[in-house]
C-alpha cells in the first residue's frame, strides 16, 4: 500500500514552539550527580563540575530549555539548603529516588550555570509539597530581583551580583501523587495561592505552570480549568494567577509493577509500546477539549512536563535510580510524541522529556566507569528534529495508512508532521512497521518543493542501540531514497525508521 501525505505548503499554522523540545533534570540516580555534575576536581573535563561533553552535546541540540529539581524530588527541595559555600550545606536523604544522601553540593548557582553554559532557559519547580509560600517566594526574588532587598542581598553574598532570568516557574509537581496526595480542589486553591507570591520582579516575566494531569484525568483538568476567573470575558488579558497546566505520561508496555524491558522486547511489545505512546494524541485532543470549553482563546497552556519511556531497571543497577538502555523503539516513541506536539501546536507550549541523562528515556547516558559519554538514538530523534523549532506547523492529511491493531486500539504505522520557515520546510516521517518498508508520497501543494537532502535513523534490529563500545549503533546518515514524483516526492522507507526532508521551497 502507497501512503499519501498532503501537505498544504502555503497554509501556514501555529508555531511549534521550540520549546516542546525541552528537557528535565532532576536529582535521581546519575541525572544530576554524574551526569550533569562531576564536581571541579573530576578527571573527566568540566566547566566549574559541569561535564563539558554534556553541554557540548546538548547545545548540538539547542536545547531550549531545562526543568529542575524534581519531579518528586522538587516537593521535598528547600532551596537555601543548596546556595552558599558548598562545604557549609547540610546533606538530606533523596526519600523518593533511592534513599540515598543528597549533599546539595548541585543548588541554585549550578543550576543556573548550567543553564548559561547550555544556552537553555530555566524552567524551575517549585515546592508547594512540603514548603511553604514564603520559601517560594524568596527563591523568586533570590533569583530574578536586581537592586536592593534581602534575598538580592543574599544571592550577591554568595557572589552573584546580577539576577539571573527565569521565565518559567512549575507551582509543585505531581500534586495528585508525591506532590502531596492532594483532591484536585485543595490543590486548584493552592496553586492560585502560592502563584499569586511567585512574582515578575522588574522585567523578570514568569509564565507560572500548575500541576495540571496525568494521562486522561480529565476531571483534575476541569477542575483546574473551573478555577481560573472567567477566561473567555476578554480574549488578551493574559490567565492569571497561573498561565499553563501540566501533563505528565509515561510509556510502558507492562504496568507500573512490571513495565517492560527496554532491549529484550517481542513483536507484540514493540507494537504495544508505540500504541501506547500515541495515545499522547488522543490525551492532548481531550484535554484540550476540556480546556476549550473554559478558554475558548487558548490563552493557558498545557506544558507536557514529564513524557517518555518507563521500562523496568537495567540489571544490577539501583532500582531507585531509573536507568535504563534506550533502543530505536524508543526514538519512533519520541517521533510520535513529537508528531503530537506539533499537531497540538496551539495549545502545547512546552514539553520536557523524562529525563536528559542515565534516567528513563535519557538522550545521553554516562558510563560510571569509563566516563564515557554515549547519544543515545532519542538523542540523534532531538537532533533531526531541530528544524522544526519555532517553526510554523503545516497540517498533514494522511490517506492509506497501513495500521496494526495492538493493546486494543489501531495503530497507524506511518507517522509525517512538517513545517516551515524562511522558504523552506521540514518533513519528519516515521514507518512504525517493525518489519515492513513503507512507501510514502509527499503529495505537496500551494508552492513548489525541491528537496534539499533527507537523514534517516534506523539500524538492523529493532532493539538496536548505543553503549560505549558502540556508541553509533544507532546513528543518523544521508538518505538517498527521495525521488521526485509527479505529485511531489516519493519516500520508500526501510522498516523500524525515521527519516527528516529537508524541502526547499519556491
Ligand atoms: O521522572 C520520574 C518521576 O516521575 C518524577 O519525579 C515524577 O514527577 C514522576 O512520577
Amino acid at each position: 500500500m502507497t501512503t499519501t501525505a498532503i501537505i498544504n505548503l502555503d497554509l501556514p499554522g501555529p508555531i511549534i514552539s521550540r520549546h516542546v523540545y525541552g528537557h528535565f533534570a532532576e536529582h535521581l540516580g546519575r541525572c544530576v550527580y554524574g551526569g550533569f555534575w562531576v564536581g571541579e576536581d573530576a578527571k573527566v573535563p568540566n566547566v566549574r563540575g559541569i561535564r563539558a561533553d554534556v553541554v557540548e552535546a546538548l547545545r548540538a541540540l539547542r536545547i531550549p530549555n531545562l526543568r529542575w529539581p524534581g519531579g518528586c524530588f522538587a516537593d521535598t527541595y528547600h532551596w537555601r539548603d543548596g546556595v552558599g559555600p558548598r562545604e557549609h550545606r547540610p546533606r538530606m536523604v533523596n526519600s523518593h529516588w533511592g534513599d540515598v544522601v543528597e549533599d546539595n553540593s548541585f543548588g541554585t548557582h549550578e543550576f543556573l550555570d548550567l543553564c548559561e553554559l547550555l544556552g537553555a532557559q530555566p524552567y524551575v519547580s517549585g515546592n508547594v509539597g512540603s514548603g511553604s509560600v514564603r520559601e517560594m517566594a524568596e527563591w523568586v526574588e533570590y533569583l530574578t530581583r536586581a537592586g536592593d532587598s534581602p534575598m538580592a542581598a543574599l544571592r550577591r553574598a554568595h557572589g552573584r551580583d546580577k539576577p539571573w532570568r527565569v521565565p518559567f516557574w512549575g507551582i509543585g509537581n505531581e500534586a495528585w501523587g508525591c506532590g502531596g496526595n492532594m483532591r484536585a480542589e485543595h490543590y486548584a486553591s493552592l496553586a492560585r495561592h502560592y502563584s499569586t507570591f511567585v512574582r515578575d520582579q522588574g522585567d523578570n516575566k514568569v509564565y507560572r505552570i500548575a500541576v495540571g494531569p496525568s494521562d486522561g484525568d480529565y476531571a483534575w483538568t476541569e477542575t483546574m480549568m473551573r478555577s481560573f476567573d472567567d477566561l473567555a470575558a476578554d480574549p488578551v488579558a493574559p490567565a492569571a494567577p497561573f498561565q499553563a497546566l501540566s501533563l505528565h505520561y509515561y510509556t510502558m508496555t507492562g504496568s507500573w509493577s512490571d513495565k517492560g524491558a527496554a532491549t529484550r522486547f517481542t513483536e507484540d511489545e514493540w507494537y504495544v509500546a508505540l500504541s501506547r505512546a500515541s495515545l499522547m494524541e488522543e490525551y492532548l485532543t481531550r484535554h484540550s477539549t476540556v480546556m476549550d470549553r473554559y478558554d475558548p482563546h487558548r490563552k493557558v497552556g498545557l506544558v507536557v512536563d514529564e513524557w517518555g519511556t518507563w521500562w523496568n531497571v537495567e540489571p544490577g543497577t539501583n532500582p531507585g535510580f531509573l536507568y535504563q538502555q534506550n533502543t530505536l523503539r524508543d526514538a519512533l516513541v519520541a517521533a510520535v510524541h513529537f508528531d503530537a506536539f506539533h499537531r497540538h501546536a496551539d495549545r502545547v507550549v512546552m514539553a520536557n522529556i523524562a529525563q536528559t541523562i542515565n534516567v528513563l528515556q535519557a538522550v545521553l547516558l554516562t558510563d560510571p566507569d569509563s566516563g564515557a559519554l554515549v547519544r543515545t538514538p532519542t538523542y540523534h530523534v532531538f537532533e533531526m528534529s531541530t528544524g522544526h523549532h519555532d517553526a510554523a506547523s503545516l497540517e498533514v492529511h494522511l490517506r492509506d495508512v497501513p495500521t496494526v491493531e495492538s493493546d486494543g486500539r489501531e495503530l497507524g504505522l506511518v507517522s509525517v508532521t512538517a513545517s516551515t520557515k524562511d522558504d523552506g520546510a521540514l518533513v519528519s516521517l516515521a514507518n512504525l512497521d517493525i518489519g515492513s518498508p513503507a512507501e510514502v508520497v509527499l503529495d505537496l501543494r500551494g508552492r513548489t518543493a525541491q528537496c534539499r537532502g533527507a537523514r534517516i535513523l534506523t539500524a538492523p534490529t529493532p532493539a538496536s542501540h548505543n553503549t560505549p563500545h558502540s556508541p553509533s549503533a544507532v546513528a543518523p546518515a544521508g538518505f538517498d531514497g527521495v525521488r521526485e514524483h509527479p505529485r511531489g516526492l516519493l519516500v520508500e522507507l526501510p522498516p523500524h525508521s525515521y527519516l527528516t526532508a529537508e524541502l526547499q521551497l519556491t
